[in-house]
C-alpha cells in the first residue's frame, strides 16, 4: 500500500522571503534524506500584496548559495480551502498565526503551528523584509526545518 504523503504548507506575510525559503529548504532536506516521495510541500502568504511575484532576490540568493533553487515559485495568498488541503500549516511568526486563524475561521484540527515551536527555543522568525538580515532568516528556517523533521521522526 502506498504511504499517504504528508502535506505541509509554510506561511508568512508576503510569501516572497521566509515561507519560500522554508519551502525550498525543506524540499532540499527531504530529497537529501531520500524521502521526498513522502511529502508534498508548498508555501503561501497571509497577504496578497506580493501575489504573482517571484522569490525576493536576497532570499533567492541565500538559497542559491546553498545550492538550492526556487525556480517557478510565485507568491500566492492563503485561501480557506488550504485548511482542508494540508496536514500541517506552519507560520513564521505570531502575526501569521493570528491572520491564519482569521482566514481559516480557527484551527479545529490543530494543524496550525509556529515553525520555531519545534525547536528548543520557540520564537518568531523576524521578517527580513524589514530587518534586511537574510542570514538570520536562513539560520532560523534551517533550524526549524531540522526540528520539524526530527519531530516527524525523519532525522
Ligand atoms: P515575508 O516578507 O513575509 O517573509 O515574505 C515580506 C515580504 C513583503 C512584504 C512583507 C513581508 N510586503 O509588505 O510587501
Amino acid at each position: 500500500m502506498e504511504n499517504k504523503r504528508l502535506k505541509i504548507l509554510f506561511v508568512c506575510l508576503g510569501n516572497i522571503c521566509r515561507s519560500p525559503m522554508a519551502e525550498f529548504i525543506m524540499k532540499h532536506k527531504v530529497e537529501q534524506l531520500g524521502v521526498a516521495d513522502r511529502f508534498e510541500i508548498a508555501s503561501a502568504g497571509t497577504s496578497d500584496e506580493e501575489r504573482g511575484n517571484p522569490v525576493y532576490p536576497p532570499a533567492k540568493e541565500m538559497l542559491k548559495r546553498h545550492g538550492i533553487g526556487s525556480k517557478g515559485k510565485h507568491s500566492r495568498p492563503i485561501v480557506p480551502e488550504d485548511y482542508d488541503n494540508y496536514d500541517l500549516i506552519i507560520g513564521m511568526d505570531a502575526s501569521n498565526i493570528r491572520d491564519m486563524y482569521h482566514t481559516f475561521g480557527g484551527d479545529p484540527e490543530w494543524k496550525i503551528k509556529l515553525l520555531l515551536d519545534y525547536t528548543e527555543h520557540p520564537r518568531n522568525i523576524a521578517d527580513p523584509w524589514y530587518t534586511g538580515d537574510f542570514q538570520a532568516t536562513w539560520d532560523d528556517v534551517n533550524e526549524g526545518c531540522d526540528a520539524l523533521l526530527a519531530d516527524l521522526g525523519f532525522i
